[in-house]
């Protein structure tokens, strides 16, 4: 049987035939296709990209009906269990776990990156006391670039070496600054001596201490979180990455346009959501009624549920649902965990969501975790940004180095007027 696909043009009687490789068609063997020879040949209309291959990418595998997610082919529920974050970025961004010496050097390269220029501080207090964190923290790292001229030898594989070093190690510390900076207290200069997420939170929560001791537990399910949301393929935010970088612009300027896509309710900005959604309901009596509000549409989407390539309960979900456990123990349990479960239950029994495949994502459960851990809901898309920095700048790089890339620029159906004249100011009606 051959691999190819042959495909009939009913308007002229023409047949042609295409090759299929990896389950997919070539849009442009399409381009042959056409009724006149001056014809600009047949094109796919798929918007939002609901059923088009972007790129060949080596890095994350999910599979949506079974609910895997593999980096690297690595299990997601394993390297939650016996990896930790540096690791796991290590992992994503080289294709291989590290060998001990690797991972102390990568170790150490993370660890002599983490300040930050003190003009980039300066930068920050620009900002207004109320500014929402991921506002600062997507203009922040734009502004890197300013700072960090060699970013654009983006073919110099020592120069994005340096970069990706940098965006790894700075990321946590912007995000600790804008947190600090929204609540007015002075910033902490990172402690070389933590671990990434333990110095994270020394950077966020340190007050007189003259040194910083994180929680254990608190730490780890960090770093479990941050595994968790190192990368997720082709989603939206990564696709910004790889467009603003198909253009060839530095790295720091395309990572401001992909945490902005992720800063959307829709995306990072989901694990806010549902938080003030948990809040609106307010009581475990009300889900019920939340709930036929959400079918008959007349309220908004059950946040923290459904996602476009998982139709089955998302792999990332299920082990935060363990780390809610162990995380309530130290800080007590969130009062809005019964809601929470309460939606669960009555979501995944209903019709509705059950024919819809709608299922909680990794949204649901990690807004519940990290207030519980103290942190203000501004923060959650940051908490985000902060690990899937790892993913961009990987996506980023295999797309930089894939000889059969180029210059994004999809293609339109233009649905405007056909050419007319211009009307003279005084002519028009
Ligand atoms: N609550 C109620 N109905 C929903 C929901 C939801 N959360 N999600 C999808 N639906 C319905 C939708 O209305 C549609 O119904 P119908 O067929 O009757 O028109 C059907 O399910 C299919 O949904 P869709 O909008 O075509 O699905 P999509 O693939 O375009 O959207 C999504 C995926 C994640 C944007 C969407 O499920 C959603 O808005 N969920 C809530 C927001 C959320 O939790 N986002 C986090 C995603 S995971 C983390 C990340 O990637 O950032």
């Amino acid at each position: 049987m051959a691999d190819t696909l042959t495909i009939t043009d009913n308007r002229t009687g023409k047949t042609y035939e295409v090759p299929v490789s990896d389950g997919t068609i070539r849009a442009m063997d399409l381009r042959q296709i056409k009724v006149e020879p001056d014809d600009f040949g047949l094109m796919t209309y798929d918007p939002a990209f609901l059923n088009t291959a972007n790129c060949r990418s080596a890095i994350t595998y999910i599979d949506g009906e079974k609910g895997v997610l593999l980096y690297r082919g690595y299990p997601i529920e394993q390297l939650a269990e016996e990896s930790d974050y540096l690791e796991t970025a290590y992992l994503i961004l080289f294709g291989e776990l590290p060998t001990a010496l690797q991972l102390q050097q990568w170790t150490q390269q993370i660890t002599n990156h983490t300040m930050l220029h003190e003009n980039i501080k300066k930068f920050m207090e620009g900002f207004q006391y109320d500014a929402h964190p991921m506002g600062i923290f997507l203009s922040t790292v734009g502004a890197l670039s300013t700072f960090y001229q060699d970013a654009k030898n983006i073919f110099d594989k020592g120069s994005r070496l340096r970069q990706t070093h940098r965006l790894i190690a700075k990321v946590p510390s912007i995000a600790a600054y804008a947190y600090r900076h929204s609540i007015g207290r002075p910033y902490i200069y990172p402690d070389n001596d933590l671990s990434f997420a333990a110095n994270f939170l020394n950077m966020l929560f340190k007050m007189t201490e003259v040194k910083y001791q994180p929680n254990p537990v608190l730490t780890r399910a960090l770093d479990v979180l941050f595994i968790l949301h190192a990368d997720h393929e082709q989603n939206c935010s990564t696709t910004t990455m790889r467009t603003i970088g198909s253009s060839h612009v530095d790295p720091y300027s395309a990572l401001a346009g992909a945490a902005a896509a992720l800063y959307g309710p829709l995306h990072g900005g989901a694990n806010e959501a549902v938080l003030r959604m948990l809040n609106e309901i307010g009581s475990v009596s009300k889900v019920p009624e939340f709930i036929k509000k959400v079918k008959s549409g007349e309220g908004s989407k059950l946040m923290g549920f459904g996602h476009r390539v998982y139709k089955s309960y998302d792999p990332r979900a299920k082990v935060i649902k363990r780390i809610a456990d162990l995380v309530f123990a130290v800080t007590g349990k969130n009062p809005l965990l019964d809601i929470a479960l309460e939606l669960e239950r009555i979501a995944l029994q209903d019709d509705y969501f059950v024919t819809r495949k709608l299922y909680p994502n990794v949204d649901f459960y990690s807004g519940l975790i990290y207030q519980a851990m103290g942190f203000p809901v501004e923060m959650f898309p940051v908490l985000f940004a902060i690990p899937r920095t790892a993913g961009w700048v990987a996506q980023w790089e295999e797309m930089l180095l894939d000889s059969e890339q180029k210059i994004a620029r999809p293609r339109q159906i233009y649905t405007g007027p056909v050419k007319r004249d211009y009307v003279p100011r005084d002519k028009r009606s």
